[in-house]
This record gives structure tokens, C-alpha cells and sequence, in this order.
């Protein structure tokens, strides 16, 4: 058929952002306007800073992706935009500002799903890949193991029952006063430790088990550095990063390799935030490659916030025709 142009937006958390992709593989822009210089004062995200934030650059960073993109308002074909999950007031800029321009030039309005988005990244970046396959969506806000059946039929095997990845990540380096975002933080310091010098717990849960929880882990890195301090000490900070990232990649990578191979999935694919983390990439890959199941995941830019991803899933939203209501409305728990 027809090429079709989707003009993507995302403002779910700390990143404004806006993308063309044409025919939900091939991005022609890509703008990402971070606001971690202005949230790391306060140690974390602040969300009232970040709606204003948003307000402030949303038109501007639209303006970049259609001028990066050589294109008009006119070449597009749908408007695609996270509803949900995120901070509601940072989630109403985007939903306004497609809103409008869905109206005014009488484009579908397509709400998408922030983590549904995090999936569809892989679709940019390996173009060969078609569901079925099961995937890891791990960020701040959740952690996930999906079986993506197909296009928007998704089946849930496990997720986090307290502390997303990314959010121990977070915690972590805040304790070990890395700063913020943590995760990009641990990952480089963890690479001058060793990640066997202190034995954290690993929460495998139940046998067969697909959910995850990081709070005992949590709990065990902040007691060791609490009796660490009591003592008059203080900790090797590679050693502590790189022993608390590898607990976490140990669970990451068993959980979703033995996903893939109950659903007997060619792929692992990862996605959201932490499949940036150059550990769980390496860990994965070698597991992978023992069992016979290809490794995935997206270039970092794709992993953490963006709307590109956002404009893929977008378009095979569009293609099912499943155009929103312009009554749609900011979730901000919205599940997969
Ligand atoms: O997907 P994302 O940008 O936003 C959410 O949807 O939450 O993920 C952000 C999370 C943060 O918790 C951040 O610390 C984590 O992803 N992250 C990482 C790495 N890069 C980002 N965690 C571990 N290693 C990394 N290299
Ligand atoms: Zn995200």
C-alpha cells in the first residue's frame, strides 16, 4: 500500500520528545529533549517541574522533527501519542498538543501505550524481526517479561511485584551518592569492581516464576552500607556497584531466557531503560548463545525514552485502525 508518515509524541516522564516514521520501521527524526540537567538538583524527577518543562519545548521540539525530517504538517498521516503510563500532568502536554493537531488537520489521533512503545523499538532498529517472541521491558517505572504474539496481542508471563529495575538502579547510586539517573551511573563505576566481591540475594520467587522483586536486594545493598558507615568504614563503591548490578542482571537474563524457551522463542529481546545497561546486554548475549536463542535489543537512544518508539507502535496501531477517540484521556497506571 501507501507509505504512511506518523508524527509521534512523547512527554510521559523527564524527556520531551517527537519523531517521523514512515511506515512504523524508518525513522526520519528523532528529537529527544532531556531534562535530566534540570531534575538532577532534586536527586530524581520533580513532576511539576517537568509539565512546565514540557510546555515550554513541546512546539519547538515538534518543529525540529518535522525540519530534520524535510517535512510539513501536511505529509503526515496520523498522530501518535503516549496516554499512558507516566506522570499525568507531563502525559497531558503531549495528549494537548496531538490533541490540537490531530484537530486542526483532521488526523487520526492514535494513543499509544509508553510501554507497549519501549517493544516496538525493536521493530526500528531490527528490521527483520517479526512477532512471535518474548521480550523484557525493563525501565524506571516497570519491569515486565511479555510474550508479544503478535502486533498488539500481548501476554503478560511476569512482572515486578515492588521496585522496577530501573528504579533499584535509581536507588542504588542515589545511596552511593553517584547521582542521577543512577543506571548509566552504576553501569560505568560497576565496570572497575568486582561483581563477586559482596554476595547480594537474588529473588528468583516461586519455581517457574516470570515476576520479579528487588526490594530485598535493595534492602541488603542499603544494610551493607549502613554497617559499613557504624563501623567507621567506607565501602569500595565499584566493588558495591558491580555486585548489585550483576544480582540484577543474574535474574534478568535467567527469567527471560527461560521465558523464550518455554514459549520456544527464536528471540530474548530486551527493552525500556535498563536494556541500555552494558551487562545485561553481555550476560544475555552469552545465554543466548548457549541456548540457542538470538539476543535483542535496540541502540541506547532507542532503549530510553523516545518517541520514535512511540511512532512505530503508532503505525501498526494505525494499520489495525485503531484510531482514538478524541476524548482520550491521560492514564496514568495504564497497563499493557
Ligand atoms: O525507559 P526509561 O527511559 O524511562 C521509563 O520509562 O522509566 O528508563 C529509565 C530508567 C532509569 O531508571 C535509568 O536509571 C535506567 O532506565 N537506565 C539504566 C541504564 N540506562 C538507563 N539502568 C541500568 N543501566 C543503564 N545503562
Ligand atoms: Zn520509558
Amino acid at each position: 500500500g501507501k507509505d504512511a508518515v506518523i508524527l509521534a509524541v512523547e512527554s510521559s516522564c523527564d524527556e520531551t520528545s517527537a519523531s517521523l516514521v514512515r511506515n512504523g520501521r524508518e525513522v526520519l527524526s528523532n528529537i529527544i529533549s532531556s531534562q535530566i540537567s534540570v531534575h538532577k538538583k532534586f536527586g530524581g524527577v520533580v513532576p511539576e517541574v517537568a509539565s512546565r518543562k514540557h510546555i515550554e519545548n513541546i512546539s519547538q521540539v515538534i518543529d525540529l522533527a518535522l525540519d530534520e525530517a524535510g517535512l510539513k504538517l501536511d505529509d503526515i498521516d496520523g498522530i501518535a501519542v503516549t496516554y499512558g503510563p507516566g506522570l499525568v500532568g507531563a502525559l497531558l502536554i503531549g495528549l494537548t498538543t496531538a490533541k490540537a493537531l490531530a484537530y486542526a488537520r483532521k488526523l487520526p489521533l492514535i494513543g499509544v501505550n509508553h510501554i507497549e512503545g519501549h517493544i516496538y523499538a525493536n521493530f526500528i532498529q531490527h528490521k527483520e524481526l517479526e512477532p512471535p517472541f518474548v521480550c523484557l521491558v525493563a525501565s524506571g517505572g516497570h519491569s515486565h517479561i511479555v510474550n508479544v504474539r503478535s502486533y498488539g496481542k500481548y501476554e503478560i508471563m511476569g512482572m515486578t511485584r515492588d521496585d522496577a529495575a530501573g528504579e533499584a538502579f535509581d536507588k542504588i547510586a542515589r545511596a552511593l551518592g553517584l547521582g542521577y539517573p543512577g543506571g548509566p551511573l552504576v553501569d560505568k563505576i560497576a565496570r572497575e569492581g568486582n561483581p563477586h566481591a559482596i554476595d547480594f540475594p537474588r529473588a528468583y520467587l516461586e519455581e517457574g516464576s516470570y515476576d520479579f522483586s528487588f526490594s530485598g536486594l535493595k534492602s541488603a545493598v542499603l544494610n551493607f552500607l549502613n554497617s559499613l558507615s557504624m563501623k567507621g568504614s567506607s565501602p569500595d563503591i565499584p566493588d558495591v556497584a558491580a555486585s548489585f548490578q550483576q544480582a540484577v542482571v543474574d535474574v534478568l537474563s535467567d527469567k527471560l531466557i527461560a521465558a523464550a524457551e518455554e514459549k520456544k522463542s527464536p528471540y530474548a529481546v530486551l527493552a525500556g531503560g535498563v536494556a541500555a545497561n552494558s551487562k545485561l546486554r553481555e550476560e544475555l548475549s552469552n545465554k543466548g548463545l548457549e541456548k540457542g536463542i538470538k539476543v535483542l535489543y535496540p541502540d541506547p537512544i532507542l532503549c530510553t525514552d523516545n518517541a520514535a518508539m512511540i511512532g512505530s507502535a503508532g503505525y501498526y496501531k494505525l494499520l489495525r485502525g485503531e484510531i482514538s477517540e478524541m476524548n482520550l484521556n491521560a492514564v496514568p497506571n495504564l497497563t499493557l
